[in-house]
């Protein structure tokens, strides 16, 4: 039997418990609205050595640091530019994550030992319970990357969670499950250390969100920051992903619900729309590998919204592991 107790009722008590495993330093699994992440107190060196060793992450990937208000990246972060001031107000609690140039608070064992910081409000009433009970206890914020072992398919549920991690978590580590999780694909990264905003990673806010918004365009993102989901093969199932071309016999797939399903091919989802897509998308891919499917085809959406999220993701599954 493998460790970290599945809490399936996330009551207050169970709330304020998780809270007190996390300052004791213990893993929590939690989930937000774009994927579930697998916390740990980001000022607890040993705590957060451990969600690498879960993960099989190398050591020099950052992770993301997750507060219960805006208020709190001011401790995290030395400089907060307007425009993502502007960012923060319209789009927190939400599936977006900023970049800063980090305050001593942030060490290297949280940044990956680079000078910046990335923070984000989530927007899951869980996860904001468990950060203000973690924050009356006295915790500075929750260092969660995806819940998921290095270059899976992020999980959007807890039972996916403990599918990936159950073999790695211990006596005391905890699996909150807060249902499945809405957005779907992971948040908006965003570079906020220069001139004008600059997008790391696509999520559900997109480009002409961040101009609308800030009155400035996003930079393209040549960068040196590393983002370890931009590494060419990550996001794989064991399934081999191939994008839009005809299914065959025995295939997976995946298409928005106005294309039929070929004669003999798994039908894996049939999102309404593109949202739903990015909702459904990553247990859709997960479904393929419980059904020992050798291939899952994608038809990707079009558009500038999500779909551009879900095309990123898509291209990087379909180099496979
Ligand atoms: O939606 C999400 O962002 C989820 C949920 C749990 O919040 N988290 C997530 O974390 O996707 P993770 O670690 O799987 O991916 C975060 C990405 C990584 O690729 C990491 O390299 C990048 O964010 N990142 C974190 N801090 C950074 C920094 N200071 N500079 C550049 N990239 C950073
Ligand atoms: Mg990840």
């Amino acid at each position: 039997m493998s460790g970290g107790q599945f809490v399936s009722k996330c009551t207050a008590d169970a709330i304020t418990r998780a809270a007190q495993q996390l300052k004791a330093g213990s893993l929590v699994a939690l989930p937000t609205e774009t994927v579930y992440g697998l916390g740990a107190d980001a000022t607890n060196a040993a705590a957060v050595a451990r969600i690498y060793e879960a993960k099989g992450r190398p050591a020099d990937h950052p992770l993301i640091v997750h507060l219960s208000e805006m208020a709190d990246i001011s401790e995290w972060a030395d400089e907060i530019p307007e425009y993502a001031i502007a960012l923060a107000r319209k789009y927190w609690p939400g599936p977006m994550t900023l970049i800063f140039t980090r305050s001593s608070l942030a060490q290297n064992f949280i940044t990956g030992g680079q000078d910046s910081v990335g923070l984000r409000v989530p927007d899951h009433v869980v996860a904001f319970a468990l950060l203000a009970e973690f924050k009356k206890l006295g915790g500075k914020g929750i260092a969660a990357p995806s819940a998921n072992r290095f270059g899976h398919v992020s999980p959007t549920s807890a039972e996916a969670v403990s599918a990936e991690l159950a073999d790695y978590l211990v006596d005391g580590d905890l699996i909150l499950d807060g249902g499945p999780s809405q957005v779907g694909v992971e948040s908006t990264i965003i570079d906020c250390t220069g001139s004008a905003p600059r997008i790391l990673r696509p999520g559900a806010i997109t480009e002409a969100m961040i101009t609308q918004t800030t009155g400035l365009h996003p930079a393209e993102s040549e960068t040196d920051i590393r983002v370890s989901g931009s590494l060419e093969n990550h996001y794989s199932p064991d399934a081999t992903v191939a994008l839009d071309c005809e299914p065959e016999l025995g295939d997976g797939f995946i298409a928005l619900a106005s294309v039929p399903t070929p004669d003999g091919v798994v039908r894996l989802a049939s999102p309404a729309n593109n949202e739903e897509f990015a909702r459904v998308l990553y247990a859709a891919l997960r479904s393929a590998d419980e059904r020992s499917l050798t291939r899952v085809v994608v038809h990707q959406p079009s558009g500038d919204d999500i779909s551009v999220a879900i095309r990123d993701r898509l291209l990087r599954a379909s180099r496979g592991r």
